[in-house]
């Protein structure tokens, strides 16, 4: 049995794209990345894609929607980093930790990411200005 409150390495870094067709292309042929199959998260309002790294891996984000988080996320701050996700042991036991300490869950608490996986959000008000997701990987 794993650490329950083991966290890390970096799971992906998250970058929000006006388009993915055209950052793809860049991706694809300017760097040689071979992407995954687009998936859809509609809970999250965003079309996503994982460009893998060795290691770890880049999440290019498109909006749904204009009412996507996303999408006001780009009309507020332009295309770049969105979010760093972290991997954790036990979700659980991780937002229970960052709850005692006082950092803030971005509600809904727990939410099914890309893949099915368990994932939350910790608020950047609680991080140092970086959204963080916390990603289970039991
Ligand atoms: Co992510």
């Amino acid at each position: 049995m794993m650490e329950p409150s083991r966290i890390g390495p970096i799971d992906h870094l998250g970058f929000a794209v006006r388009s993915l067709a055209d950052s793809l292309e860049f991706y694809r042929e300017a760097l040689g990345v071979t992407p995954s199959e687009p998936e859809e998260v509609p809970a999250e309002g965003v079309r996503v894609v994982f460009l893998p790294l060795g290691e770890t891996r880049i999440e290019l984000l498109e909006p749904l929607g204009d009412d996507s988080p996303i999408a006001r996320f780009l009309a507020r701050r332009g295309e770049g980093i969105h979010h760093v996700c972290l991997r954790v042991a036990s979700l659980e036991a991780s937002l229970e930790r960052v709850e005692r300490e006082g950092g803030e869950v971005i509600p809904p608490r727990v939410r099914i990411g890309a893949g099915g996986r368990r994932i939350a959000f910790l608020h950047p008000r609680s991080t140092g200005g970086v959204l963080l997701e916390l990603k289970e990987y039991l």
